[in-house]
């Protein structure tokens, strides 16, 4: 598959912008990401992540946009200070469809700026790779993600049952959708 480019000019609403992760936000990443929300709902493996395991994530997820597979993006303000990740995975074009993922550093949390996230990189991945479906797959414990992805207009589906191997077992999962046309893009929302 031909590799996904990156948004150009990098999305934005003025107060979240999602741009190419670069080199120099890895230690921060690293920082950001070892919080234990992060750790409990979006950590796969078992033991916490190290600074090599974040470098190795950044290689593999630039490997999977140039196979065409994955889009992954950093979440900055508009100073350019990392809010968080964010990434569209899974894209299968042939049958027009992929999932969306992020996480917000403690101190971002609870201003919109997930929801913000999740409305940019929706709109723009319907309008530039022509999905017919989009999909955003959590922890059912993870109240706050379930919480962004109705704010945007997901639709529940249901749980999927022992979904994906997860921190050495296995774990259920709330599957949510999004169709062309239902992405909600205004409910008020401050940044502050
Ligand atoms: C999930 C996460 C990305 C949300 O980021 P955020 O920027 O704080 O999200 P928003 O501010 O856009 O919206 C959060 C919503 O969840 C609600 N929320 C936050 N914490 C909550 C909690 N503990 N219980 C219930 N609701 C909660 C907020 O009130 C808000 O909903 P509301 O507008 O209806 O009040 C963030 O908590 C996070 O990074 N968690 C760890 C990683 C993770 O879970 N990633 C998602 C994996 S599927």
């Amino acid at each position: 598959m031909p590799a996904l480019e990156f948004p150009d000019p990098a999305l934005t609403d003025g107060l979240v912008t999602l741009r190419p992760w670069r080199e120099s936000d890895l230690e921060r990443r690293f920082e950001a990401f070892s919080d234990p929300l992060c750790l409990r709902f979006s950590w796969p493996l078992t033991g916490t992540p190290s600074l090599a395991h974040v470098r190795e994530r950044f290689a593999a997820q630039e490997e999977a946009r140039l196979s065409g597979d994955e889009l992954p993006l950093a979440i900055v303000d508009a100073e350019d200070h990392l809010w968080g990740g964010c990434s569209l995975y899974d894209f299968a074009p042939g049958e027009a469809r992929a999932s969306v993922g992020y996480w917000v550093a403690a101190g971002a949390r609870g201003r919109g700026v997930a929801t913000r996230t999740t409305r940019l990189l929706a709109g723009w991945a319907f309008e530039h790779l022509a999905l017919a479906r989009l999909e955003l797959v959590c922890e059912p414990a993870n109240v706050a993600s379930q919480r962004v992805a109705e704010r945007c207009g997901f639709v529940r589906e249901g749980v999927l049952r022992s979904h994906i191997p997860f921190q050495g077992g296995r774990r259920d999962s709330v599957i949510f959708s999004l169709l062309p046309g239902e992405l909600l893009t205004s409910t008020a929302l401050e940044v502050r």
